[in-house]
């Protein structure tokens, strides 16, 4: 079962008429045919005889596809074709030729004709071709609204989105970069916690001042407090030199104490120390060293139960905690997924041509899919399709296969208490294997401890559950 996207804030529909259509040829019998497919496909249609009853119509009101004879009276659709780039870029033209006349054929598709057909026609050739002219025309339109919007920069500095809880998110930013007050980033792995960091410390009056983060997960135990506070000279075998420590380094600036959830208990009360006397004292130094320091704090932990468990200081987590900023994981901002994906796409891809787009059932399972690993998930996602995707529209085979099994939410949260079918379980625990194995059957078998055949049988029994495109 798939999850639903949110769509409790509404998305920008792309296309709220339906495209239009002129066709230009000076037989009737064609301009009919034509016009009987297009009216079926959805299309509003107009019709000319000559070029200049074509370039006239034009002029009254655009159009969205022009199907061209080539041998229509007055200019010749070639020339048609050409001013048509010139003056109307974004009009798709298909291209009628005569059977045998192919070098024309390929002529107009030099020139940008979207696409050709040979005379006479198969009826649903046409119907073939103009469904993907329109479908490529509703995708180009989307993109286009989307490549609109962020120029507009939808969001907040480098932070992309629009959701509600993404502008609650930014009117907190805007206050607290005006202050100096600590500051404390919630929120899972890969929902922004250093970008919302960076941007507090470059709105603020401190933006000329380093922003200096350290990764406090990061840090070699025995090493911390060298880290941090800085050594005198001959402080330890092999300090040939006095070295200043990482928040010394950020004096003036902003201290990001990224994953402060990993720093261990007797670094905490030093910290602390640090933060209430506003000053340090390097390793085998006497001297104290006065800082100035703005400190915000991040970790994707729950820092409230780890001081219930001791794990955590009390007292430092209320130095650090005067302000907190719970970022939302993606999945509770799925509107947003359509503007970050075009951001990313713009981003990956090779600025020698136009970036590429989405196909609409690629977009579906990235709003369907659950993100367990939020936007940086996404990010990487959009960016392999970019490296291997095909052409300039990526399809949902372009994607990782992971993401053609959506988490149930059922599977997310289980209640403890809750009893669940057997088969409920199977199901759930075929489809996170097929999950972690990104789409592997043979290697989900075996995270199974089952056989192929056995996965296989099962998968065709659970398939109408199954959210397999
Ligand atoms: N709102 C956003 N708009 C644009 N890009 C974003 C946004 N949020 C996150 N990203 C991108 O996602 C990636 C992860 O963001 P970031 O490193 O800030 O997350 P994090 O919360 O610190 O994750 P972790 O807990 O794993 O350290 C980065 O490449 C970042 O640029
Ligand atoms: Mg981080």
């Amino acid at each position: 079962m798939k999850t639903q996207p949110d769509l409790s804030e509404p998305q920008d529909r792309a296309r709220t008429v339906a495209a239009s259509l002129l066709i230009v040829d000076d037989e009737e019998a064609t301009r009919r045919l034509c016009s009987d497919i297009a009216i079926e496909a959805g299309l509003r249609v107009r019709t000319a005889s000559t070029t200049e009853e074509a370039l006239e119509a034009l002029d009254q009101y655009p159009a969205d596809i022009v199907i061209t004879d080539l041998k229509v009276p007055q200019l010749g659709g070639l020339e048609l074709l050409r001013r048509l780039r010139e003056h109307y870029p974004q009009i798709s033209v298909l291209v009628l030729t005569q059977y045998g006349s192919i070098s024309t054929a390929v002529e107009a598709t030099r020139l940008g004709a979207a696409d050709y057909l040979t005379k006479p026609f198969h009826v649903e050739e046409l119907r073939r071709k103009l469904t993907r002219l329109i479908h490529e025309q509703e995708l180009d339109q989307e993109n286009r609204v989307l490549r609109e919007q962020l120029r507009t920069r939808p969001g907040y500095g480098e932070l992309i989105g629009l959701s509600s809880k993404m502008q609650r998110v930014y009117k907190l930013i805007e206050k607290v970069s005006q202050h100096n007050y600590p500051v404390l980033i919630l929120g899972e792995s890969g929902t922004g916690k250093e970008l919302v960091a960076r941007s507090i410390h470059f709105s603020g009056a401190r933006r000329q001042k380093p922003f200096a983060p350290v990764d406090c997960s990061a840090l070699v135990p025995t090493l911390i407090e060298s880290e941090l506070f800085g050594y005198a000279k001959g402080a330890f075998t092999g300090a040939i030199h006095t070295k200043q420590g990482l928040i010394e380094s950020a004096d003036g600036g902003t201290l990001f104490l990224d994953e402060i959830g990993d720093l261990p208990v007797d670094m905490q009360a030093k910290l602390l120390r640090v933060l209430q006397e506003r000053e340090i004292r390097p390793v085998g130094s006497n001297e104290r060293v006065s800082i100035d320091v703005r400190v915000i704090a991040a970790t994707n932990r729950d820092l409230e139960a780890a001081v219930r468990n001791n794990g955590f200081r009390q007292d430092l987590f209320f130095r650090l905690n005067v302000v907190q900023i719970k970022l939302p994981p993606l999945r509770e901002r799925k509107t947003d997924i359509p503007i970050l994906v075009q951001s990313f796409l713009e981003k990956f891809a090779d600025p020698a041509r136009p970036a590429p787009v989405l196909a609409e059932d690629a977009m579906a399972h990235l709003t369907a899919y659950d993100w367990p690993g939020n936007v940086r998930e996404l990010e990487n996602a959009i960016e392999r399709a970019v490296a291997l995707g095909s052409g300039p529209i990526l399809q949902s085979g372009d994607l990782p296969s992971n993401l053609q099994y959506g988490t149930p939410p059922s599977e997310r949260a289980p209640a403890s208490d809750e009893i669940v079918p057997l088969d409920e379980l199977e199901r759930r625990a075929i489809l996170r294997a097929l999950r972690e194995s990104g789409g592997d059957k043979l290697v989900a078998a075996k995270l199974l401890g089952i056989g192929k055949t056995t996965l296989y049988r099962k998968l065709k029994e659970y398939q109408a559950h199954l959210p397999v495109s």
